[in-house]
Formats: C-alpha cells, structure tokens, sequence
C-alpha cells in the first residue's frame, strides 16, 4: 500500500541531512568545504546550512498523503537534477544555481480570476499551514525518487486569488531571465519553461505548491522559491521557480509539447502501458539504489490511481498521453 494514513515520522528523523550535515561540518573544519563553494564546484557546496535557500521551515504539519516509502537522501534529491534554465545534465543545476537569488521573488496572477495581481512570494505563502508531503517522483526518462516536499496544497493558494468560471486550466511560466539563468541562453527549449493542468487537476489534493524540502526552503537546484509537484505526472509537469499564474479557458501548450509533441503530451499521466516512442515506462530506475540495483515495475498514475483515476474516467490514456 502506497498511501498511508497520518504518519508519525518527523522530518528530523526520516532524514539523513543530520549525516550529511555533520559530515559537512567535519569538512568544513578541515578546511574542504569553503574552498569547493567558492569553486561551485564541491558535493557539498550547495543547499548547505549556510545557504539562504536552505533555511529551515516552522511550524509543518504531516500530512495523511505522504508515501510510506524512505526519501531519497538529501544528495540525492539536490544533485540529480533536471532544470535546462541551469544546463542538460544531471549535476548542472546543482552547481550552476548555486548564485542564483531567489528573492525577492513575485508571481503575476493573470486571467479568469477576480484577485489577479503582483503577489509577493510572502504574500503567497504566510497566509497558509505549510505541509510536509513524501510523494513519488517519476520522470519521463524513467527514474524515480522518492521526496519529503514541504509545500501549499495548490488549491488552497487558488481560492486567494477567487477564479471564475471561465476558469478551464491553469498555466504556469518559469521565470525567464538569461542573466541569472544560464541556460537559456542556449534554445534547448523554447523559454521561458511553461506548464500547465486542468483546472481539476490544479485543485486536486494532492496538487502541491512546493517551497522546501527536507523541512528547509527549496535548494535552487530543485526549483527555489516556489515550484509544482503533481505526483501522479511525469516529472517535466513539476514546473520550477514560477512567476506567473493564470487561469484560462483553453488549453495551454506546455514547453515540452511544443519541443516535442509525438513524444511528450499535455496530460503526462505516468502509465507503465504507454510507451514513450523511444523507450518503454513499464519499469524505473530507483536513484540511490545502487548501479547494481533493479529496475522496479511503474504503477499506473505512480501508485496515485485510488485518488485520481476518476479525473480521467472516459478519456483514452493512449491518445491522451
Ligand atoms: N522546471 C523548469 N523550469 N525547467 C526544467 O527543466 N525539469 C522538469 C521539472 N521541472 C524542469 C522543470 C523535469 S523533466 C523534472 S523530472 C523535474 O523538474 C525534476 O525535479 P527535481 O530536479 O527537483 O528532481
């Protein structure tokens, strides 16, 4: 069983961070770590406790949906990363965000709503109880992690900004700025990185507004301020570092739909029986596992489908992809 009821785990004690940090601290009085962050290039240069976006969050509150799977570790989940505004490969994120300010930071809130407007990212998340979840990530390329996000259930951030019902879908932008983002000064994709959900989907509980992980503030790498997690979808639905919100009433093109349409759709539900055209989803790699380690079977929806099979009762999976 996937899913479990309210758990009694704290953040601290599902953590290896305490391992990771003291093994930082060992470094850092051997004189190691400081010379590695100032190359940006060390293991453990980023996301550290000396890193404004790795401060450490109050008052989060476990949720009934987290998995009852162990997360991934600390190193895992901040130096395996995709985020092409930060460079293709896995490590690039973690050691080319590691400059990069994610404050101030503001959202535009757009379109069919009745409170569109400049947020400011306080102004977006002081007024809600910050929860830790433990959900299943899957990419498209087929790995998998398992993450201790702390985040907004998405709906609960909606309702703020009082949507209309020409409300169908919601859109979401990445932030595009070349300066601070260097990958997009290359056209690996067409910037700026843009996502979008039904409207269904965006108020589902499970929809998250994540702002950190392992009980601190997001790591840039992993999309700092604030980023998605919809964890019945395919990763590349999981949009990082948001800047824009709207509601709309047809159907945005997400970035990869439009890089690459045969291969990535809108809906992106994972499916072990849907291949993609260039490999199969039916199993995944675990990160962290070991090189050795595997493959292990996909669930369908990720392990989520109890809770989000009937938003796509009627719709054919396989044109639908
Ligand atoms: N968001 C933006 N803006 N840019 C990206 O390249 N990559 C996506 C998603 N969000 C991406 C993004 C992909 S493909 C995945 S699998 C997840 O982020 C990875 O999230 P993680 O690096 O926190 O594991």
């Amino acid at each position: 069983m996937l899913i479990k009821r309210p758990n009694d785990v704290l953040p601290s004690e599902i953590t290896d961070e305490t391992v990771y940090l003291k093994r930082r601290e060992l470094l850092k009085r051997a004189g190691l770590v400081t010379a590695g962050a100032m190359a940006g290039h060390s293991v453990f240069a980023a996301a550290s406790e000396e890193d404004p976006s790795g401060r450490i969050l109050t008052d989060v509150r476990k949720s009934p949906l987290s998995t009852d799977e162990p997360p991934n570790s600390w190193r895992d989940i901040t130096t395996y990363n995709n985020y092409y505004e930060f460079g293709t490969g896995k490590e690039d994120p973690y050691q080319n965000a590691v400059d990069f300010k994610p404050r101030p930071w503001s959202v535009a809130i757009k379109g069919a709503c009745d409170k569109p407007g400049n947020y400011n990212y306080e102004d977006l998340v002081s007024p809600h109880v910050l929860e830790e979840r433990i959900y299943r990530l899957r990419c498209v390329e087929a790995w998998s992690m398992v993450v201790p996000w702390v985040g907004i259930p998405l709906a609960s951030m909606i309702k703020q900004f009082e949507p209309n019902s020409k409300a169908k879908y919601v859109r979401f932008k990445t932030l595009h700025d070349p300066k601070r983002m260097p990958g997009q000064r290359r056209g690996s994709l067409d910037w700026p990185y843009e996502e979008g959900l039904t409207m269904e989907e965006a108020m589902h509980p499970l929809t998250l507004m994540a702002v950190g992980l392992y009980g601190r503030e997001l790591p840039n790498q992993n999309g700092a301020p604030l980023r998605l997690v919809v964890p019945w979808k395919y990763g590349f639905k999981s949009i990082k570092a948001i800047v824009e919100i709207s509601f709309t009433s047809r159907r945005p093109r997400s970035s990869w739909e439009q890089a690459i349409p045969s291969e990535y759709g809108f809906y992106a539900n994972v499916n072990p029986e849907v291949s993609h055209p260039r490999w199969s989803q039916a199993r995944e790699r675990p990160i962290g596992a070991g090189v050795f380690a595997s493959k292990k079977p996909t669930l369908m929806f990720n392990g989520y489908a109890d809770q989000v099979a009937s938003l796509y009762t009627g719709l054919d999976l396989r044109k639908n992809f």
